[in-house]
């Protein structure tokens, strides 16, 4: 076996060799660690050659840019490159000894449906951002997985604890006291971790943590506490299939996205800390009805690979986007994408929140960061709890995208009626 250093955070050292309890649950706040130790431990599993492991995310693109890449980082990092073969288009890591790590999206039903490791079995699961998850989706994935092998499988969760209504509360922390930092029993076990568990943080990382000053997000990313969700400002929205809907038109049924026809298209910039955020619609104007049917949400993408990635999406269709990066709107025009700055203006927030408001929104399954967003998007609380009129200027990134899309529909006319001015 290669010899290999990990620097490993001091409070996750008893969970690196912890083969039981089969449910092995990793959740707290924000940069406390949680994916990097996980990916580490994975590495450490295979590379001993007895495991096999899926990685698991329920958005299948989402993979790459997240859990797949901190693995792959981490391989370059202890320079085991020798060790791993790595596939970067079908997101499978094989290691000299045949052991593998597979990526899959819990919406690639196809993928889900062959999936095998190379030799022996799947050991692990891994659910990264499990609060993405249905309950249902986990059922059937270790239904199926169980089909495969009589061999016990550890199911391994990591999150932030974003609401204490969500399934995973429910269903695993029963026993669960809050202000503990971990519970075990001979079924499960479970870690709570905080920013100050990760010696690895600049200053500056912790400072932007203890200086939150909304009272959900400093309750839940800050001292990852399980969060209770007021004061939201959109519930006027749904999750479908869309690529299932269907409706009528004449005596035929068609897929409701082969009506779409008025796309709108709206791109918020971003580069390191906060991601690029596009995101494409379809607006039935006479039902009030917004159509989220595609998004981009990555970082660290220059101007043409940007550029690149939305044209893809969009095609030649309009894309309205921040006005603050005139230098990137002129650069994505010069390479062939027809860019427009969003006006904005005095009040266009609360103008933009208010409009949308009185939308229906519905939100195709496979746009999971538009939902990330909008399903946590609130009105700011100070620290006693006191809700303000302002909305939290966080995780907003394609909910600013959307505004643009619609700032030729928020007409000021429109908007000073409504406010009855
Ligand atoms: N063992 C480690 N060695 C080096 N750096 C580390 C280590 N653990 C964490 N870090 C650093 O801390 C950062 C945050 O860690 P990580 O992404 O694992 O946190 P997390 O708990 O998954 O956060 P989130 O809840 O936001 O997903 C990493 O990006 C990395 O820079
Ligand atoms: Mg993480």
């Amino acid at each position: 076996m290669m010899e290999f250093e990990l620097e490993v955070n001091k409070v996750y050292l008893p969970y690196l060799n912890m083969i039981t309890p089969r449910i092995q649950i990793f959740f707290g706040g924000s940069s406390s660690g949680k994916s990097i130790f996980l990916a580490q431990r994975t590495l450490t599993d295979i590379i001993l050659g007895t495991h096999n492991y899926l990685v698991v995310r329920k958005v299948a693109r989402t993979i790459r840019a997240s859990v797949f890449n901190e693995i792959v980082k981490l391989i370059n990092e202890h320079d085991l490159n020798k060790l791993f073969n790595i596939n970067k288009s079908d997101l499978v890591i094989t290691c000299r000894n045949g052991c593998q790590i597979l990526f899959v999206g819990l919406d690639d039903v196809e993928k889900l449906k062959s999936i095998t490791p190379a030799k022996g079995v799947i050991t692990d699961i891994w659910i990264e951002e499990s609060t993405e998850t249905f309950e249902d989706d986990i059922k059937q994935l270790q239904k199926r997985l169980r089909g495969l092998s009589k061999q016990p499988k550890r199911l391994i969760m990591s999150f932030n604890p974003i609401m204490k209504s969500h399934w995973i509360y429910t269903e695993y922390f029963k026993n669960w006291v809050d202000g503990s930092k971990e519970y075990h029993d001979d079924e499960i076990s479970i870690l709570k971790t905080t920013y100050k568990d990760n010696k690895f943080l600049t200053d500056e990382d912790i400072k932007n943590l203890e200086s939150e000053t909304d009272k959900y997000y400093y309750d839940v990313y800050t001292l990852g506490n399980w969060g209770v969700l007021g004061n939201l400002i959109f519930k006027n929205w749904e999750v479908k299939d869309l690529t299932k809907e269907t409706v009528i038109v004449g005596d035929k049924e068609v897929s409701i996205m082969n009506t779409f026809d008025n796309y709108k298209n709206g791109l918020d910039f971003g580069f390191s800390e906060d991601p690029a955020g596009l995101i494409r619609t379809h607006y039935d104007k006479k039902n009030k009805t917004i159509y989220v049917v595609d998004e981009l949400y990555e970082r660290e993408m220059t101007n043409d690979v940007l550029q690149r990635e939305v044209k893809k999406i969009i095609g030649d269709e309009y894309v309205v986007c921040d006005s603050a990066e005139p230098k990137s709107i002129a650069e994505l025009r010069r390479l062939g994408t027809r860019a427009l700055g969003a006006k904005k203006g005095k009040d266009s927030i609360d103008f933009g929140i208010d409009w949308l408001q009185r939308q229906k929104i519905v939100i195709h399954v496979k746009c999971q960061n538009f939902k990330n967003e909008i399903q946590q998007f609130k009105w700011k609380e100070d620290k006693d709890g006191n809700v303000m009129k302002v909305s939290v200027d966080k995780n907003n990134h394609l909910m600013d995208a959307l505004r643009y899309c619609y700032e030729d529909e928020m007409t000021y006319r429109q908007m000073t009626a409504v406010k009855g001015f």
